[in-house]
This record gives C-alpha cells, sequence and structure tokens, in this order.
C-alpha cells in the first residue's frame, strides 16, 4: 500500500512539473480495425519525431521545422516535414519516404546527415513506414522555410557524409531474431528502431558514430554535452537492479525505483513517446533491456 501511495504521489508531482499526463496513450497499434492513419500516430510518438521538427521556444507549428540541435560539429535546425508542397515535402511519394528514412537519402540524392536519425529508423518495418507516411500526410501544411544548419567547416560539407556512412551506417530493415520471444522481438524493434534508444544510451567514437559493442552502455555526452545513463543489465553501472516492472514504471511516469524522478533529455522522451506507448510496449522495451549484455561503463 505504501508503494501505490508513493506512486500516486510521484504521479501528482509529475503532472504538477508540468509534465504530461501519460494517460494519452494512443490506441493499440495492429488491431484489423484500426486504420494506417491512428497506426501511423502510435508510430509517431514512439519515434519522437516531432521533437525534432516542431519548434519549442517560441511554440512552432507542428513539424513545420525544428529547434535547434546543438552538436559538437555546429548547430541543425530539422526541416519543414508537412506537407506543403513547397516547403515541407508535399510532392513526395511514399517511395521517397522511405528511402529517406531507410537509406538516409533526399529525392535528389542528397546525403543526410545522421542527425536525422536514420541510422536508428533504417530498421523500421515497410509497413510501418507505410502508416506513418499516412499519418505525416494528415498534418496541416505550413508555409515556411526554417533556418538552414549552421555547421562548421568542414562539416558543413555534405560530402563528408559519405566516409561517415562508410564507416557507421549499415542500412536494413530490422530482423526479428527467430529463438527470441515475441515480446523479446517487440522490445529490440521499439528500442533500436523506432525508440532510438541507443541514439543517446550509446556511447560514441569522435566521429559520432555509436559504438555497436556498448550498445546502450551509457554516453558521457549526449544531448547538449551532459551525461547519459547506462541502461544495460549493469549492476553497478547499470539498471541491473531494476525490474521489469521498474523500468516500465518509469517509462510511463518518470518515477525511478528509489522515489526520484526523471530529468534532462529523458524527460520529454518520456513524456512524448514512452508514455504514450501501451503498457504492453512499455513492458517489451523492459524485457529487451534486462536482456542486453552488461556494460561498466558511464
Ligand atoms: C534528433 C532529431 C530528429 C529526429 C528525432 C527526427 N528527425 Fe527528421 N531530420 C532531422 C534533421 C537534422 C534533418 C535534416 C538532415 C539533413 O539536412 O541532412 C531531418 C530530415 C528529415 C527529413 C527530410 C526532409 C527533407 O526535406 O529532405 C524527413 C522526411 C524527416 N526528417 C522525417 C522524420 C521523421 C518521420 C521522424 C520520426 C520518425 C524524424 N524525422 C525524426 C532531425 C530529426
Ligand atoms: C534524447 C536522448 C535520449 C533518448 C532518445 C532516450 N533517453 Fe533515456 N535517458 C536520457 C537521459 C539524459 C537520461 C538521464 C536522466 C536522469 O538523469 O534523470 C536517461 C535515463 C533513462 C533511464 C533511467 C536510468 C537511470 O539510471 O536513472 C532509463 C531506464 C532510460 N533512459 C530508458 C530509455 C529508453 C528505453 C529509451 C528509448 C525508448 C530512451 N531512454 C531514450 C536520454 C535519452
Amino acid at each position: 500500500m505504501p508503494g501505490r501511495i508513493i506512486r500516486v504521489f510521484r504521479f501528482c508531482l509529475w503532472v504538477v512539473l508540468g509534465a504530461a499526463v501519460p494517460a494519452a496513450a494512443i490506441s493499440v497499434p495492429g488491431g484489423a480495425a484500426q486504420n494506417a492513419v491512428a497506426r501511423g500516430a502510435y508510430l509517431f510518438a514512439a519515434a519522437g519525431c516531432a521533437g525534432c521538427h516542431t519548434r519549442v521556444k517560441p511554440k512552432g507549428r507542428p513539424l513545420a521545422g525544428g529547434r535547434r540541435l546543438d552538436t559538437p560539429f555546429g548547430a541543425f535546425y530539422p526541416p519543414n516535414i508537412t506537407p506543403d508542397p513547397g516547403h515541407g515535402i508535399g510532392r513526395w511519394e511514399l517511395a521517397d519516404f522511405i528511402r529517406a528514412m531507410r537509406q538516409g537519402r533526399g529525392p535528389d540524392g542528397t546525403l543526410y546527415f545522421p542527425a536525422f536519425l536514420y541510422p536508428s529508423y533504417s530498421g523500421i518495418s515497410d509497413a510501418d513506414l507505410g502508416d506513418l507516411w499516412a499519418f505525416l500526410r494528415t498534418v496541416p501544411a505550413v508555409a515556411v522555410t526554417g533556418p538552414g544548419h549552421d555547421l562548421d567547416f568542414p562539416f558543413n560539407l555534405r560530402v563528408l557524409v559519405w566516409p561517415w556512412r562508410w564507416l557507421y551506417f549499415e542500412p536494413g530493415v530490422w530482423r526479428p531474431d527467430p529463438n527470441r520471444s515475441a515480446r523479446w522481438n517487440r522490445g529490440a524493434y521499439l528500442v533500436r528502431a523506432v525508440g532510438h534508444c541507443g541514439e543517446c544510451h550509446t556511447p560514441r567514437s569522435l566521429l559520432g558514430g555509436v559504438d555497436p559493442d556498448r550498445e546502450l552502455g551509457g554516453n558521457p555526452k549526449g544531448p547538449e554535452g551532459k551525461r547519459v545513463a547506462n541502461i544495460t543489465p549493469h549492476r553497478k553501472k547499470g539498471i541491473g537492479d531494476w525490474s521489469e516492472s521498474d523500468i516500465a514504471s518509469y517509462l510511463l511516469d518518470g518515477g525511478l525505483p528509489d522515489g526520484d524522478l526523471a530529468s534532462g533529455a529523458m524527460v520529454e522522451v518520456i513524456e512524448d513517446s514512452t508514455s504514450r506507448l501501451t503498457e504492453s510496449d512499455r513492458r517489451a522495451i523492459a524485457r529487451y533491456l534486462k536482456s542486453v549484455p552488461p556494460q561498466d561503463g558511464n
């Protein structure tokens, strides 16, 4: 019973602190009666697209161009991805969208900077990309162009994306592991492809590639140069003493097992993405996190 009271208290605190009420779970994915747009809306939340493509201060129109993303290479301004034909991606076809997400290339062959997280999104299935596309078509078109990226030389040279891709990028749909349960596979897909958890939680090399041998092992320099926690099952450095329920509950309301609350970049991830997932998907993520090799970093 005290546990429940603490939980309710924590939840109230969360709401008072201005975080979203996590009750807005968007309907269950996959049901036959559901249409592509609803499934796409769910994936859109799970993938956190709005977080980058919508300006926060001052509040911008949805997906009309994003907030400034400061990185060691300079500042990126995510573009307008509303269906406006001149300023957004209104002239695109589904195939263009799939190429952008899976291959990191624009319709004219532009090589995208990996700040658009296609190294992760590449794993999203064709069916899910189709649903995501159906949803994106329903967002109101907005006729504005954001500022271009403001990158330091030589990172402003798109040709440099070539060697980067050669070193770090392997396009391809994420494939389930037939030796694992459906829940594990769902969790792995959500963590690695859709939810792109490793983009923040896995350490990177000097050139900004995530290190596959230290998956989720914590990142000393994440967004805004801040430390990002190790979320592998390492007992001391990671979250080895969290149960699956602890993880699922953190992803719902940001409450840590010790009663503390999430802070930093994770607040927005919880608010915009993980709190909006179904309980079953949060559990799947927890199942997968408990299974990755423990890392002793960070
Ligand atoms: C971490 C920030 C971030 C997230 C999250 C993100 N994007 Fe982007 N996105 C970018 C940046 C930066 C670019 C510009 C890349 C470039 O100029 O090379 C971009 C470019 C794009 C483009 C190409 C637009 C054009 O005009 O060529 C599309 C389409 C796109 N993003 C869709 C999405 C979708 C859909 C999601 C969610 C599944 C998403 N993005 C999530 C940062 C992000
Ligand atoms: C935009 C960057 C970012 C993304 C994406 C992200 N996280 Fe986090 N995460 C953080 C930061 C920063 C912290 C540390 C928060 C704190 O100190 O309270 C954190 C903390 C956590 C913690 C708590 C760890 C602890 O010891 O307190 C868990 C669990 C977690 N994240 C899981 C996930 C999962 C699962 C995903 C993918 C669905 C994810 N995160 C995606 C930035 C991110």
